[in-house]
């Protein structure tokens, strides 16, 4: 048995440690928002957060994350609120919608890290991930989007403490 903390839980899953995450993740707790796409790392479908940043879940062993706090597209807010994923409803981004989950994760990494990316480092940081419907630039209106509404929020919090 492997202990896991996913989402805020603490979560017992009977996987060997080399059992990739992102297996863990769908088939034994059916957690379905993220998704399957190549299982070869170059594709972005499966990405989730360990301790903050965007990981490949296809990749990550399950062994290796049993310490480290798993954040899912189901965790990244509690009410799916997260200005991401507002943003990606005001812009209308999904097409067929299967790489989504893994474009707003791998969005939200760049976002905690940056609130205020360029273009073009909006463009490299969602370089691996892979839409087949071609959606990239309603991907990258609604991340500059959510980036400015975080930003307001954030000095609207200022100044209501001062
Ligand atoms: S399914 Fe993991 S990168 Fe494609
Ligand atoms: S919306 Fe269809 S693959 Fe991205």
């Amino acid at each position: 048995m492997l202990k896991l903390n996913i989402n805020g839980r603490s979560l017992s899953v009977d996987a060997d440690n080399d059992t990739p995450l992102l297996w863990v993740i769908r088939e034994q707790l059916q957690m379905t928002g993220t998704k399957f796409g190549c299982g070869a790392g170059l594709c972005g479908a499966c990405t989730v957060h360990v301790n903050g940043e965007a990981v490949r879940s296809c990749q990550t062993l399950a062994g290796d994350v049993a310490n480290k706090k798993i954040t899912t597209i189901e965790g990244l807010s509690p009410k799916g609120d997260h200005p991401l994923q507002k943003a990606w409803i005001a812009e209308q981004v999904p097409q067929c919608g299967y790489c989504q989950s893994g474009q707003i994760m791998q969005a939200a990494s760049l976002l905690a890290a940056n609130p205020n990316p360029s273009k073009d480092e909006v463009v490299a940081h969602m370089d691996g991930n892979l839409c087949r419907c071609m959606t990239y630039s309603r991907i990258q209106k609604a991340i500059m989007r959510a980036a400015s509404e975080m930003r307001t929020a954030s000095n609207g919090n200022e100044r209501s403490a001062t």
